[in-house]
């Protein structure tokens, strides 16, 4: 073989290594890009709610992935209950405003201060528990944490764990 010939060959094969070589980057590139999360869908995992300006007996309906949350801040004449999330020195009922039952949006009655749910009659008191007709089982408690006056849904903080661990949440 002649010596430019086999220069020239050696450069071919140099430059389809590089070639080999940026193709497996960008499979790996691609694959990574399969793996990560959409940065909607990173956003949207967390729901971050101002607790500071919520009114005793007052529902408020937030949204954390597609569901409708609870966001109830308890009077003080309502039963203290295991299930309420403390923030300084008030009390809220905090759940997934979808019933047990087959899953309807229950109303919050604040005279009565109960949900009752429209599809079959299920009613759960101020602090989630079934106390009428077919729920089966207390409103869901989401993922939260507890950060001064806000609360991170989303996130489970130590007060959520706490309540895992005493088996409040399953
Ligand atoms: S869905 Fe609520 S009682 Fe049936």
């Amino acid at each position: 073989m002649k010596k430019n010939e086999h220069d020239r060959r050696n450069l071919m094969g140099l430059a389809l290594g590089g070639f080999t070589a940026l193709g497996g980057l960008g499979a790996l590139y691609a694959v990574k890009r399969t793996w990560d999360p959409l940065p909607s869908v990173k956003a949207a995992g967390f729901t971050t709610i101002d607790l500071s300006g919520a009114e005793e007996n007052v529902l408020n309906i937030e949204k954390w992935r597609g569901k409708p949350i609870f966001v109830l801040k308890k009077s003080k004449d309502m039963k203290p209950d295991d299930r309420d999330v403390i923030v300084g020195s008030d009390r809220f009922h905090i759940s997934i405003g979808l019933c047990t039952h087959l899953g309807c949006i229950p109303a919050y009655i604040s005279d009565e201060k109960k949900f009752k749910c429209a599809c079959h009659g299920g009613e759960f008191d101020s602090s989630g528990h079934q106390t009428f007709g077919p729920p089966p089982s207390p409103l869901e408690i989401p993922p939260f944490k507890v950060n001064g006056t806000t609360l991170v849904l989303g996130e489970e903080g130590s007060e959520f764990l706490k309540m895992k661990a005493a088996g409040i949440i399953a």
